[in-house]
C-alpha cells in the first residue's frame, strides 16, 4: 500500500466515526507513524509503507476513531515555542493559554529575578515557557495530581531548566510557602454541570480534575485567589486564566481579597480570558 492510499483508508474511517478534523489528522497519524514531517509525507506519497507500520497506524486510527486526542496519541503537544510531552494525565496545554505566558513576559525585562509560583501546572507548559524566556527567575509548580508532577519534572528535564524550577505534589490548600513576586494559573473552571456538554475529545479522556471547577465553576478559582492573597508579595501580581464568561465573577473576589488594578485581555475570538491583579 502506498503512503497516499493508507491515508486515504485512514481518513476515511476517521470521517466515518464523526472526526471532524479527519484528513489532518490522518496526516499527523501516519507522521507520528513514520517520524518523518507531514511535509516528507506529502511529497513521496507513491512510496510504499512496510506491513508493521501500517500495523501502527491502524492502531492509532482506531484510538482516535474512539475521540482520543491526538496530542495523547502521538504523546506531545506544541505549546509557545517547545513542544511539550502529554499524556492523560494533565490537559493539553491550549493555544488560548499562551496568552498568560505572554501577559508574564512583557510584565519582566529579561533580567528580572522573580519568583514565580504556578498553580495546578499540570504538563509544566505554562512555567516553563515563562522561565525559558526570563532566565534569572526562578519557578515552582504545584499540582494535586502525583502523575501531573510527574509529566513537568520530565518537560523540566528535556528543557534543560531543571535548576530554576522546582515541582510539588500538593493541594494547593494545604499549600504554605514564602512569598511569590508573581502567581500564574489557570485553574479547572468548568462548571461540574457542564462537563457532560463538553466535546467527547474532552469529557471522555482529559482528566476531571483539570477541568472541574465545582458546582458553580468557581470553586478553584476563589481557592486559587483565596490562597494567592497570602501567599504572594504587597504589589505582586497574579495572573489568571478563567472561563470567557467568568470575568466579572472573577474581579468580584479578587476585590474580596485585596487584589485591585485588575486588566481583562480577550483571546483571539474577543472572549475574556486573562486576568492581571495586583495585591494592595
Ligand atoms: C486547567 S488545568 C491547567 C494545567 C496547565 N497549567 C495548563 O494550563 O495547561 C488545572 C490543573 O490544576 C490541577 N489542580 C486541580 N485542583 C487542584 C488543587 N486543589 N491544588 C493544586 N492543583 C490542582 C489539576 O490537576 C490540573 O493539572
Amino acid at each position: 500500500m502506498k503512503y497516499q492510499e493508507i491515508l486515504n483508508y485512514g481518513s476515511r474511517i476517521l470521517k466515518l466515526n464523526n472526526i471532524k478534523s479527519y484528513n489532518l489528522d490522518s496526516e499527523l497519524l501516519l507522521s507520528s507513524t513514520l517520524k518523518i514531517d507531514r511535509s516528507k509525507i506529502l511529497l513521496n506519497l507513491d512510496k510504499k509503507i512496510k506491513i508493521e507500520e501500517k500495523i501502527f497506524f491502524l492502531n492509532l486510527i482506531k484510538r482516535r476513531k474512539k475521540s482520543e486526542p491526538i496530542a495523547y496519541i502521538i504523546g506531545y503537544k506544541e505549546f509557545w515555542k517547545e513542544k511539550f510531552k502529554v499524556n492523560n494525565n494533565v490537559l493539553i496545554p491550549r493555544p488560548e493559554t499562551e496568552i498568560l505566558v505572554e501577559q508574564v513576559i512583557n510584565e519582566l525585562n529579561i533580567n528580572s529575578k522573580k519568583r514565580i509560583l504556578d498553580i495546578g501546572t499540570g504538563s509544566g507548559c505554562i512555567i516553563l515557557s515563562i522561565l525559558k524566556e526570563r532566565k534569572k527567575c526562578m519557578g515552582v509548580g504545584i499540582d494535586i495530581s502525583k502523575n501531573a508532577v510527574k509529566l513537568a519534572k520530565y518537560n523540566a528535564k528535556i528543557q534543560h531548566i531543571k535548576n530554576r524550577i522546582k515541582f510539588f505534589n500538593t493541594d494547593i490548600d494545604n499549600f504554605y510557602s514564602n512569598k511569590y513576586d508573581l502567581i500564574i494559573s489557570n485553574p479547572p473552571y468548568i462548571d461540574l454541570n457542564k462537563i457532560d456538554d463538553l466535546d467527547k475529545d474532552i469529557k471522555n479522556h482529559e482528566p476531571k480534575v483539570a477541568l472541574d471547577g465545582g458546582i458553580d465553576g468557581y470553586e478553584k478559582i476563589r481557592l486559587v485567589i483565596k490562597k494567592s492573597s497570602n501567599l504572594i508579595k504587597r504589589k505582586g501580581k497574579l495572573f489568571l486564566e478563567v472561563g470567557f464568561d467568568q470575568a466579572i465573577e472573577t474581579l468580584r473576589i479578587l476585590n474580596i481579597y485585596g487584589f485591585y488594578n485588575n486588566k481583562i485581555i480577550k483571546d483571539l475570538s474577543k472572549k475574556n480570558r486573562c486576568i492581571i491583579s495586583t495585591k494592595i
